[in-house]
């Protein structure tokens, strides 16, 4: 067992040397870093490149359980260097913004009060109806570069649509989306970096937000945010601060996660011919279970969220043999839980008829992704309008030359060029 503070476990002498973390190398393809620690280090103390410590929690079965640990809080207060006022944690800006009672942020009971409160609004019904609509956005995105022969997949398909889901689902009205997606846009490009465009963002989005709620109150609509003002818990409302956190938190968790199930999926599949083919009959034979069999698989494989978000130790506890103290925090890294060999059978291959697939990609426990039914919608209609509208879709540049986002969460692509046509 290692000190806290200290080298992870020695391996063995016949054990390969770890490969290194946090470089160029390990962004484009971490999993064989993740494959070393699952087998040599499973539970690891490193310093993340904020500079900060944390534990990597990289086997399966530890990482279900961590997301499900009660004595692992949400709350940065209970991080040992948010005492030291060195806290590096969070969304920049986001506490000047005063949106920092999100559910992402919290603990039961109010986690439990809120998360109850926003089912309410979030119903899977409403996700449903919206179905057309998806549809609607996904062809009109296509539309807009159909002829062209070649196109930047992220920027104008990925990128715009959960941008415009979200804020019509929400009720952001149309002419006020192109705003919106100007400042998701700043929020991704700096990928949570120190610099201020994140920042200023937020501080725009909570502004509008709170103007928003504030005119809704007044003229309730058959929109969520509508929703979350009416939605009462025991005659309990949501004070207009908490509903406008919790708009803002379904924007930001909702927005770049799908961005990526876009990007990663598409890439997977134009990397992998036969399952693409397989992809593309099931579009033409209207084939829905397979469709929805396959996004599973393509979060499993290259997942939009490469690491939950942030945990801390708020009492002494032992994690997959290992000794972590309180205020540590402790990071699930779900990109390596979801290819853990003792779970699943061929991890490293997609597989789109693969069934016995209960991955980690959208968390576990209290904090399960809320928005997992309207992700799943949005990765499925947009793949098949994708590859059914464009079937000999192909990449434009050599994969070597595609770029990652930075960040530590999420896992996703700068751009990716493709063609197609004759
Ligand atoms: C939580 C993944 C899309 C809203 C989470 C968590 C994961 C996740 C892993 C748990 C994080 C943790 O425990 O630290 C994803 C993925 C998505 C996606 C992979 C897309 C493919 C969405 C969408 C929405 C959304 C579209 C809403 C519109 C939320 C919210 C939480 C959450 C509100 C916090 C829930 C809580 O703390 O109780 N998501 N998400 N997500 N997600 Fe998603």
């Amino acid at each position: 067992e290692s000190p806290a503070g200290g080298t992870p476990p020695m391996p063995g002498a016949s054990a390969p040397p770890m490969p290194p973390l946090f470089t160029h190398e390990f962004a484009t393809d971490p999993y064989p870093a993740y494959a070393w620690l699952r087998e040599h280090a499973p539970v690891h103390r490193t310093v993340l490149p904020s500079g900060v410590e944390a534990w990597l929690v990289t086997r399966y079965a530890d990482a279900r359980e961590v997301l499900a640990d009660p004595r692992l809080s949400k709350n940065p207060v209970h991080h040992s260097e948010a005492a030291h006022g060195r806290g590096k944690v969070g969304i920049p800006g986001e506490r000047s913004a005063n949106l920092m009672t999100h559910l992402l942020n919290i603990d039961p009971p109010d986690h439990t009060r809120l998360r109850r409160l926003v089912s309410k609004a979030f119903t899977p019904r409403r996700v449903a109806a919206f179905e057309p609509r998806v549809r609607e956005l996904a062809d009109r995105l296509i539309g807009g570069f159909a002829e062209r022969g070649h196109a930047d997949l992220i920027h104008e398909f990925a990128f715009p649509l959960p941008i415009y889901a979200i804020c019509d689902m929400l009720g952001v009205p149309a002419g006020d989306q192109d705003d919106f997606r100007d400042w998701a846009g700043m929020m991704i490009r700096h990928g949570g970096g120190p610099r201020g465009g994140v920042g200023r963002a937020v501080k725009r989005i909570r502004a509008y937000l709170a103007e928003l709620i504030h005119r809704k109150r007044g003229d309730l609509g058959d929109d969520l945010i509508s929703e979350l003002i009416r939605a009462s818990d025991h005659g309990e409302q949501l004070t207009e601060n908490e509903a406008a956190a919790m708009a803002f938190i379904l924007l930001f968790a909702g927005f770049e996660t799908t961005v990526n199930l876009i990007g990663n999926g598409a890439y997977a599949l134009l990397e992998h011919p036969a399952q693409r083919r397989l992809f593309q009959d099931a579009v033409a034979a209207g084939d829905t279970g397979l469709l929805r069999t396959a996004v599973e698989e393509l979060l499993r494989y290259d997942g939009p969220v490469e690491l939950a978000t942030w945990r801390f130790a708020t009492e002494p506890m032992t994690i997959g043999g290992q000794r972590v103290a309180p205020g540590d925090p402790v990071l699930v890294v779900l990109a390596a839980a979801d290819r853990d060999p003792s779970r699943f059978a061929d991890p490293d291959t997609l597989d789109l008829t693969r069934r016995d697939n209960p991955h980690l990609g959208y968390g576990h426990g209290i904090h399960y992704c809320l928005g997992a039914p309207l992700a799943r919608l949005e990765g499925r209609i947009a793949l098949s309008a994708l590859f059914g509208s464009l079937p000999d879709l192909r990449l434009a540049v050599e994969p070597s030359a595609l770029r990652r986002r930075g960040g530590l969460i999420m896992r996703g692509l700068r751009e990716l060029p493709v063609e197609f046509g004759p």
